[in-house]
This record gives C-alpha cells, sequence and structure tokens, in this order.
C-alpha cells in the first residue's frame, strides 16, 4: 500500500513540477453519479464560493469525449446548480474547462471506486488548486481520506483542512 501511495503522490508531484500526468495505460470511465467526500485547497476558498452541501455530481459522456458534470451545491445560502463541461485534451487523464482557465487531472485513489480530481484554476480574479475526493458511495472510506490527505500534502494542498461536505439528495436550505 506504501508503494502505491507513494507512486500516487510522485504522480501529483509530476502534476505541480512538469506541468504534465505519466501516461497511464488506460482510459476511466468515470462517467456516472458520484460523491464528493472531501475537498483541500492551497487558500481559503472565498465565502461566496464555499460549498456547504452537495448533491451527487452526475458526469456523462459528450460526444467526442468531452465529459458533461453537473450537481447543486449550497453556497453562501444559496442552492446553485453546477453544470459545466470537461474538454478533453490529448492526455487521457487531463480535461480543461472554460477556455482551457481551468486544468483538471483524473486520478485513481488507492481505494477502489474512488477517484482525485485535481484543479487548477487559473482565472485572474481567483487563482487556486483544489482537490476533490469522489466516491461512488457518500459513506466515508478512511482509507481513501487518508490517501487523498498524503496526496494532498504532496500537491502543496492545505492537508490540514480537509472540508468534507454535507451529502443531500437534493439542495435544501434548511430553514428557508
Ligand atoms: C446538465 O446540465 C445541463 C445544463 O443545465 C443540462 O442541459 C443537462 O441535461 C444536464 N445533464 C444531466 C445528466 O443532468
Amino acid at each position: 500500500m506504501k508503494a502505491l501511495l507513494l507512486s500516487f503522490g510522485f504522480g501529483l508531484v509530476a502534476v505541480l513540477q512538469a506541468q504534465e500526468f505519466p501516461d497511464t495505460e488506460e482510459i476511466q470511465d468515470v462517467t456516472g453519479t458520484w460523491y464528493i467526500k472531501a475537498t483541500a485547497s492551497d487558500k481559503e476558498i472565498p465565502e461566496n464560493l464555499r460549498i456547504v452541501s452537495v448533491t451527487p455530481m452526475t458526469i456523462t459522456a459528450l460526444e467526442g469525449g468531452n465529459l458533461q458534470v453537473n450537481f447543486t451545491a449550497l453556497i453562501k445560502g444559496h442552492c446553485r446548480k453546477m453544470s459545466f463541461v470537461l474538454e478533453k485534451t490529448n492526455k487521457p487523464d487531463k480535461y480543461t474547462a472554460d477556455w482551457g482557465t481551468h486544468v483538471l487531472y483524473i486520478m485513481p485513489s488507492i481505494v477502489k471506486d474512488h477517484y482525485v480530481f485535481y484543479w487548477e484554476s487559473k482565472k485572474r480574479a481567483f487563482r487556486f488548486r483544489e482537490a476533490k475526493l469522489l466516491g461512488r458511495d457518500p459513506d466515508i472510506n478512511q482509507e481513501a481520506l487518508e490517501d487523498f490527505r498524503n496526496a494532498a500534502r504532496v500537491a502543496g494542498l492545505n492537508a490540514e483542512k480537509i472540508f468534507i461536505p454535507k451529502q443531500s439528495e437534493t439542495c435544501s436550505l434548511g430553514s428557508n
């Protein structure tokens, strides 16, 4: 397990240092339903962008290999429908969004049915780096969480401040 963990970490280091992710043997099928189990970032996310709770994320394949990502998030007391297209690149694990202002790397976790989505936002207004731990079920898996924490540390994200969003099937505003 340690070796896997290390190679995973080196993958992230390679992303950061060479801006390049090592080639993987096969294209992973990431379509379907995902639960966002944890997030980590390199800086404090402003309140107007900070997610409190989330509905499951659906990823559907579009023609040409792009991916459609949809979910709803509770942000600053409002339910916000998140919907964006991940544009494929010439690397199977790398996608871009919003005309290249966001770069995403999809990496498998050491735990089955878990992935890490590693984002870099190069938008002028707010540059940040963030990783999300996704899983096929809503339960927290301690091993996947520990792997995620290590990966976050290697990537230079704030591993001490991992955020675990509340899961909900529909976005609910509570008392509103
Ligand atoms: C995702 O959201 C877009 C835009 O709102 C919508 O057109 C599309 O049907 C949605 N896809 C799924 C699978 O919900």
